[in-house]
């Protein structure tokens, strides 16, 4: 007879020994699934890295911009930002329209659904760059900067950290866009 320990005990891994199928994820077994080289590339660099490099620069440098008019009243600074604003808007849009392309051509990249996550935070971002722009546009470069300018320059910083973090997420954690023929030696 079995002591009463003894018997808890064998309750207890008793159901490791029942077979569970493990889940899976349907989608994952589709073959396209795993078709995840870039094809928005010049000689395999994906153009959507290369682009996304401007926005974050310029969203930056707008905040970077909007700072020094704080600290030295100079309005050679507003009027920097203004072309930075611009530049971020622009090139954000360009690097958007390749995103989109690889997110709606590239069968391993449409069916993820980070990559729909990193959509609609770009275009959130996208919005917020277009906004910055057109109130500097609208209100007059100097008169923009306080308060409204500088705190939608600094959401935008944040809103970029965001959106390049997750676009890393997608190349780094899950492989999107990089090339499936190794040509190491
Ligand atoms: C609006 C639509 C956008 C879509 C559909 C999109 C889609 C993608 C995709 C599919 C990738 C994986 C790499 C590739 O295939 O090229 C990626 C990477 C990335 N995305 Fe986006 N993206 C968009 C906008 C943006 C914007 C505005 C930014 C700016 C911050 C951004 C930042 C990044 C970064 C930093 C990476 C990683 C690039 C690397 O390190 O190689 N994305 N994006």
């Amino acid at each position: 007879m079995k002591s009463g320990a003894a018997e808890r005990s064998s309750a207890r891994t008793a159901p490791s020994a029942v077979c569970v199928p493990r889940l899976q994820d349907p989608v994952a077994l589709v073959p396209r699934y795993s078709l995840t080289e870039s094809r928005v590339a010049i000689a395999g660099h994906p153009i959507h890295a290369m682009l996304v490099a401007f926005p974050v620069a310029l969203g930056c440098g707008t905040f970077g911009a909007d700072l020094l008019f704080l600290w030295t009243g100079d309005l050679f600074w507003p009027r920097a930002a203004v072309w930075a604003a611009g530049g971020a808007f622009v090139f954000g849009i360009l690097a958007g329209i390749a995103g989109t392309m690889e997110l709606l051509l590239v069968p391993g990249i449409r069916m993820r659904a980070a990559s729909w996550t990193h959509f609609i935070i770009a275009m959130t971002l996208l919005s917020a760059l277009g906004l910055n722009w057109g109130f500097r546009l609208h209100i007059g470069t100097a008169a923009a900067v306080l308060p409204f300018g500088i705190l939608m320059s600094g959401l935008v910083v944040a809103m970029t950290a965001f959106t390049g973090w997750h676009g890393g997420k997608l190349v780094f954690e899950y492989q999107l866009g990089s090339s499936t023929h190794s040509r190491a030696p």
